[in-house]
């Protein structure tokens, strides 16, 4: 027998590996840990491994541990007065355009230190530990300006670290037009790729670029020459498109070879066949739909026929995604969006991974990947999503 430090034996094992059954289930699975990474999965009874801890499952469910791929936990101060203003009548759209919106987040995320917004956003990280998520994908993009950008990315990382959770930083300078740059938004623009890019990536602050592409937010000629500026700093890009509108957002960051378009409403079936052609992925956040009251649903069975990968997200922010439950969000893209519980499930593990461009070491149950593993209390991932949100389950990392 080999020798590991942590063996998990008689799991219902969920692994989420690329295979002909679309969660890879062993029904009595074996893990065997070593120095943070798993060195073996497999039956139970087929195992060569002998661990200095153990862990019998007893038949419960293991699963790898969640990713979020899309939050901008990050901010300063809330939005509640604008709640209170959608239900008597007022849209997203026109709330932002008064200056509300991003905007208001934004004035209160400019006057919080590092520090400050560090704090705010610890217990939005440990909500979403608590639920298994051990992978954040955090945006800026309430700084808006050189110095609240890296400050907001800062932030995230130390609230990484605070938490004890795996974050990955995505820049979001282009979010919304600062009020300085109302009459001058390609002054605004040049300040991204001009300064805010080259900074953030000098300091190596940011794993992405993101940008918001719709009327109220940039263009796609504006987004094109952001993403351009993040190819020549060597940055992935991601987008949040076609949100409220169809302006072919996911066609444009897939044309860029972009690691995921987010949202993705109003997606023509042009923008679908760009996305499978160069592997982009689909961030669903049916949390944000729900929020805004969206009645326009994101095309599944399109992305299904072509074979694109799906995600599903918090898109936690103080506007539109006031949430740190995941599997709540995982319950809205089975009933809002018609997502089956496996395609949810893999939408925050394996795509979600992918969405992050960590697929090659998190998001499965492999030899090779990450140990970083949940032990659940249930013993089917159905009973995790049909049931709204609170099971807790125990991390187990290698
Ligand atoms: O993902 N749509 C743009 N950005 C965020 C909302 C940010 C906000 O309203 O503060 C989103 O929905
Ligand atoms: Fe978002």
């Amino acid at each position: 027998m080999k020798k590991c430090q942590h063996l998990i034996s008689h799991a219902r094992l969920v692994t989420c590996t690329d295979g002909p059954q679309a969660l890879g289930t062993i029904e009595s699975g074996s893990v065997a840990l070593d120095q943070g990474v798993i060195v073996w999965a497999g039956p139970t009874s087929q195992c060569p491994y002998q661990g200095n801890d153990t862990t019998d499952a007893k038949g419960r469910l293991v699963t790898p541990a969640l990713i979020d791929c899309h939050t901008h936990l990050v901010f300063a101060g809330n939005r509640a007065n604008e709640f209170a203003m959608r239900l008597a009548g007022a849209s997203y759209e026109a709330i932002a355009q008064a200056g509300g919106g991003i905007l208001s987040t934004v004035e209160a995320t400019r006057q919080a230190s590092v520090d400050e917004l560090t704090q705010l956003a610890l217990p939005r990280a440990l909500a979403l530990r608590a639920q298994g998520v051990m992978t954040i994908e955090i945006k800026s993009g309430y700084g808006l300006d050189l110095d609240n950008e890296i400050k907001m990315l800062k932030a995230a990382k130390a609230v990484g670290q605070a938490a004890g959770v795996n974050v990955t930083t995505t820049l979001l300078a282009a979010h919304a037009l600062p009020p300085e740059y109302k009459e001058n938004r390609q002054g605004y623009v040049d300040l991204i790729c001009q300064e805010i890019i080259p900074q953030v990536a000098k300091q190596g602050l940011a794993d992405a670029v993101d940008a918001f592409c719709e009327g109220i937010g940039f263009t796609v000629a504006e987004t094109r020459q952001v993403f351009d500026a993040a190819a020549r700093w060597g940055l992935p890009v991601k987008l949040h498109a076609d949100q409220l509108s169809d302006l072919s957002g996911a066609g444009l960051v897939a044309e860029y070879g972009g690691l995921s378009a987010d949202h993705i409403e109003y997606t023509n079936d042009k923008s679908i066949e760009a996305m499978a052609e160069h592997d982009t992925v689909a961030t669903l956040l049916p949390y944000a739909f729900y929020a805004l009251q969206e009645t326009k649903k994101p095309p599944i069975a399109g992305f299904r026929k072509r074979g694109v990968d799906m995600a599903v997200a918090t898109d936690c922010n103080p506007g539109t995604a006031p949430t740190t439950n995941i599997l709540q969000c995982l319950h809205m893209a089975c009933t809002q969006f018609g997502l089956t519980v496996d395609e949810a499930f893999l939408g925050v593990t394996r795509h979600a991974a992918k969405a992050l461009g960590l697929d090659h070491k998190k998001g499965q149950i492999a030899s090779g990947f990450d140990a970083e593993l949940l032990l659940w209390d249930v013993d089917d991932v159905a009973q995790l999503i049909y049931w709204q949100g609170d099971q807790k389950p125990t991390l187990i990392c290698g």
